[in-house]
């Protein structure tokens, strides 16, 4: 089985859905941001506030050429989960095809206002006017997702455990498990 890449918007549910799928697949979970988060020894905000969305960004491709570059020497596959804005640099999107088969999490701004309105967690967000920020930003990566998605499935309505399984399911249908 190769690794299953988990794209889409703040909010989509990759972090909470992927944990659940990886669980349903008994393989490992990474999140991307998270393992930044480690790597830097500070939260995302933080990074952004230090060195900016560009430094973000660059610390987010590097350690995307490194998970690719160490593939072949891990024997198991995993579940890992990316940044929403990981598809604004082009340069990543051959490296997210090659890390494994790429998963879109579609969801409307909607559902993402709904989950995440108030999370100051959030820099991209930072500031007034949130959902129209929010409408912008997915309108703008609409179609960088769409240029890395191998699957594209809408999450809008379903809860975490039934989304992990939809996942499941239609990666079972792709030939991938
Ligand atoms: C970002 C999304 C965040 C995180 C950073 C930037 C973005 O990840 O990487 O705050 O540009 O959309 P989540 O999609 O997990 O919230």
């Amino acid at each position: 089985m190769d690794n299953i890449v988990l794209i889409g918007f703040m909010g989509s549910g990759k972090t909470g859905v992927g944990r659940e799928l990886a669980r349903l697949l008994s393989i490992p979970f990474y999140d991307m941001d998270e393992m930044l988060e480690q790597e830097a020894g500070m939260p995302v905000s933080e990074i952004f506030r230090l060195e900016g969305e560009e430094g973000f960004r660059k610390r987010e491709s590097s350690l995307l050429t490194r998970l690719v570059r160490d593939k072949s020497g891990n024997a198991s596959a995993a579940v890992y989960s990316t940044g929403g804005g990981i598809v604004t640099r082009k340069e990543n999107i051959p490296f997210l095809k090659k890390l494994g088969t790429v998963v879109l999490f579609k969801v409307s701004p909607g559902t993402v206002i709904e989950r995440i309105g108030n999370d100051a967690s959030r820099p991209m967000l930072a500031g007034s006017g949130r959902e129209k920020r929010v409408r912008e930003l997915m309108l703008l990566r609409t179609p960088m997702y769409l240029a890395c998605a191998d699957i594209v499935l809408a999450m809008d309505g379903y809860s975490k455990e039934e989304n992990a399984l939809r996942t499941k399911i239609v990666l079972q249908e792709h030939g991938c498990l």
